[in-house]
């Protein structure tokens, strides 16, 4: 007869769960630990009852769910056994290990990734990166009211449940009205994905454009983030140049006659980085050479209200009649970047096949997000603010001109944007800007060199500073210590 084993521990059983459970699941934890092999000879129900200070038909019933579930085995006559059919399993200590758990995955797996994860907010730094707007601005009471209201059903909607994988109707109601009116499109409700973002938008656009090996065209110097998703489903980037005209288009004709194109991401607004709009004769000529060529067009239109000098040209996508112009958008910048609304509109047919992708990540967006953004597009709200926004930014943009050609020393020049929310500043070679960068991050001042935004060399010595989120006092405490930074280069 096998000796059973003795439990020789004396659990503190918690109130609230059944103790049959509870001891059944610290034998199971045993058996998968390998304290207790395939094989193993358990006690009796009354001995084990007696060894935890139970009652006997507690113990029974935990060695019934043990059986139950495949952990145990009873042999007739002989008793109760651990299974022989569990794979063997090598014990481990009781005492912790000293590596921490789960930090190095025990399976395969692939990293595609650049080694950085995207830059959070430094607290109490100047942050001049990119141009973002600035959300002290945003109407957030409003906001915060109208989402109160959705969330406790007050308000006309109050759809909690699940919804349709484009995003919840009153927004994307809201949003074909105001991109049709304001932006020359002409959608329907149906026509509009709604995303987490632009950054979503692209991933699902481009999961339904690319397979591997495919090339896609992208301005250089351009969009990172963009590029990083095109590469990850296994697109190859062809680099086409940008001027003061914006994309170079005969260059881009070149590439598609010496090979197949299958799409091209581009910011014809202002161009990220750089901040120039695409020419009107550019726009035409980019649209017949889509339709020529069967090439996607990736519109990203991440600040179009933002645009100061004259009427703004109209997306690519107000006058597309091939059908080749996915048009994304989104209002992190117009409102905030956490709100993380984002649209898609194109053609009928890719829209639909959009939004059940969509629902395979993220079965519906933030609903209640959507319709108190929806409220607010209604009430007029998003107009008044992007109304007071756009009279700040360019406050601020005629600031950071004004004060960095202030800045003696003839380093910099750069050409006034007509719109966006930041300025490319284009620095004498011999100024070092990985150093300015590094040196003004040690005085809490966040620039990024323009250099990362190339695809291919060479890189223009530039900078993108954004102006919109900083006020004009903090735009000049900012170029002072630039101004500091850059004197190193004029001893
Ligand atoms: C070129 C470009 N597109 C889009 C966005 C906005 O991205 P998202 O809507 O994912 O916040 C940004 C923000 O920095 C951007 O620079």
């Amino acid at each position: 007869m096998l000796r059973a084993w003795d439990t020789n521990f004396q659990p503190a059983f918690t109130t609230g769960r059944p103790v049959y459970v509870q001891i059944s699941e610290l034998l199971a934890n045993e058996i998968r630990r390998g304290r207790l092999l395939p094989g193993t000879a358990l006690p009796g129900t009354r001995e084990l009852a007696k060894q935890l200070g139970v009652n006997r038909k507690t113990a029974v019933l935990a060695y019934d769910e043990l059986l139950a579930q495949g952990w145990l085995e009873s042999q007739h006559t002989r008793g109760t056994f651990v299974s022989s059919r569990l794979p063997e399993s090598t014990p481990t200590a009781f005492a912790p290990a000293t590596d921490r758990p789960g930090e190095t995955p025990g399976f395969k797996w692939q990293d595609p990734f650049e080694p950085e994860l995207p830059g959070a907010a430094v607290p109490g730094a100047l942050i001049f990166n990119d141009g973002t707007p600035d959300a002290r601005l945003a109407p957030i009471a409003t906001l915060a009211s109208a989402y109160r209201r959705v969330l406790q059903g007050r308000g006309r909607r109050n759809q909690l449940g699940y919804d349709s994988p484009l995003g919840s109707l009153p927004l994307r109601e809201a949003l074909s009205r105001m991109l049709n009116q304001d932006r020359g499109l002409s959608t329907t409700p149906d026509g509009i994905c709604l995303t987490r973002g632009t950054q979503m938008a692209l991933y699902l656009t481009a999961h339904l454009l690319i397979k591997p090996g495919d090339v896609v065209a992208v301005e250089n110097p351009g969009y990172p983030p963009a590029w990083q998703t095109f590469r990850l489903l296994g697109a190859e980037l062809a680099p086409v140049p940008v001027d003061a005209e914006g994309l170079c288009v005969d260059d881009l004709e070149q590439l598609c006659r010496s090979r197949p194109v299958r799409a091209l991401y581009l910011t014809p607004h202002h161009q990220f980085p750089t901040t120039v709009t695409l020419k009107a004769a550019r726009r035409v000529q980019l649209l017949a050479l889509a339709a020529r060529y069967g090439l996607a067009i990736i519109e990203d239109d991440y600040d179009h209200e933002f645009h100061y000098d004259y009427q703004p040209l109209l997306p690519l996508a107000s006058a597309d009649p091939h059908g080749v112009v996915i048009y994304i958008s989104s209002l992190s910048k117009l409102i905030a970047p956490a709100l993380r609304v984002g649209y898609v509109t194109g053609p009928a047919a890719f829209v639909e096949a959009l939004g059940r992708l969509r629902a395979l990540i993220d079965r519906q967006g933030d609903t209640v997000l959507e319709q108190a953004v929806a409220e607010l597009i209604e009430e007029g709200e998003i107009k008044r603010h992007a109304r007071r926004a756009h009279a700040e930014y360019h406050t601020r943009r005629d600031t950071l001109a004004q004060i960095l050609r202030q800045l003696p020393g003839n380093q910099l020049d750069f050409v006034l944007p007509a719109g966006g929310m930041a300025l490319w500043v284009k620095f004498q070679d011999g100024v070092d800007l990985e150093r300015v960068a590094e040196e003004l991050a040690q005085r809490k001042v966040i620039i990024t060199p323009g250099s990362r935004y190339y695809l291919a060399p060479p890189a223009t010595n530039a900078l993108r500073m954004g102006y919109a989120a900083l006020t004009p006092q903090e735009l000049t405490q900012g170029v002072e210590q630039l101004g500091a930074v850059l004197r190193h280069y004029r001893r």
